[in-house]
């Protein structure tokens, strides 16, 4: 097996390489995982992206003074916001949080309809100015990528400068889609699986994220 650990970015995505990810990310596939494993490892996933996806983070230097004197320090120099998509995308924001915790928080409501599969929007309530820097895109499943070009075209008419999409699986078709309409824009993932099923799932994917998340996968 390939142990080379280097993160390969290819036309805007990045595939992070790791073998904490090729683990955590075979729990999530496996569909035996309990909904409490499967949240966890959606959160340590979530961290490991993102660390990834926050390299590049500008900085200012400071000065801090420690218990034995005044030394050099930095602090983050741009607002940096998170974008979850909900629902699925709130498992990821607090571990991406803990990371960045001046970050602020701004969501988006989106669903896809179950028969066209494009998506619906239900919840917007970003500020009509004052962009953040730097907004971090949350969403586990980056599937025909129609969600996620949703909410790249809200932050493009938000103003924001910077957009990175923090994914776990992603297709092939969908991330071409999204480098196609926004080149500008910075993909990272666990994987690019090859194909999408008729009903526009990831094949292998994962299933459905936000059932699994949430536990609602068998409705009562
Ligand atoms: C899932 C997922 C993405 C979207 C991906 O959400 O979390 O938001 O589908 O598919 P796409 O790339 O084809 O748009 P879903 O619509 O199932 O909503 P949920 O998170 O509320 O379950
Ligand atoms: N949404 C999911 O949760 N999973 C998929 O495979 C596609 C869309």
């Amino acid at each position: 097996m390939d142990r080379s650990h280097s993160s390969a970015s290819v036309g805007g995505v990045t595939v992070v390489n790791h073998p904490l990810v090729q683990v955590h990310l075979t729990k999530l596939r496996n569909k035996s995982t309990q909904p409490s494993l499967f949240r966890a490892s959606v959160r340590r996933l979530a961290a490991l992206i993102a660390y990834e996806a926050t390299k590049d983070l500008h900085l200012n230097q400071t000065r801090v003074q420690t218990p034995l004197e005044e030394t050099d320090g930095v602090e983050l120099a741009e607002r940096v916001g998170l974008i979850p998509i909900l629902r699925a995308g709130l498992g990821m924001v607090d571990p991406v949080l803990d990371l960045v915790p001046t970050a602020e928080v701004w969501h988006l409501g989106l669903y896809r309809d179950e028969e066209t599969a494009q998506p619906v929007r239900y919840y917007d309530k970003l500020p009509p100015e004052s962009p953040v820097d730097v907004a971090i895109v949350l969403d586990p499943m980056l599937a025909t990528g129609g969600s996620v070009m949703a909410a790249l075209m809200t932050l493009r008419e938000w103003g924001v400068k910077q957009v990175k999409v923090v994914s776990l699986i992603a297709s092939q078709e969908g991330v071409d889609a999204v480098a196609a309409q926004f080149p500008e824009a910075q993909i990272f993932v666990c994987v690019v699986d090859p194909i999408l099923n008729d009903r526009k799932y990831i094949v292998p994917g994962l299933g459905d994220a936000g059932d699994r998340i949430f536990n609602t996968v068998n409705p009562h």
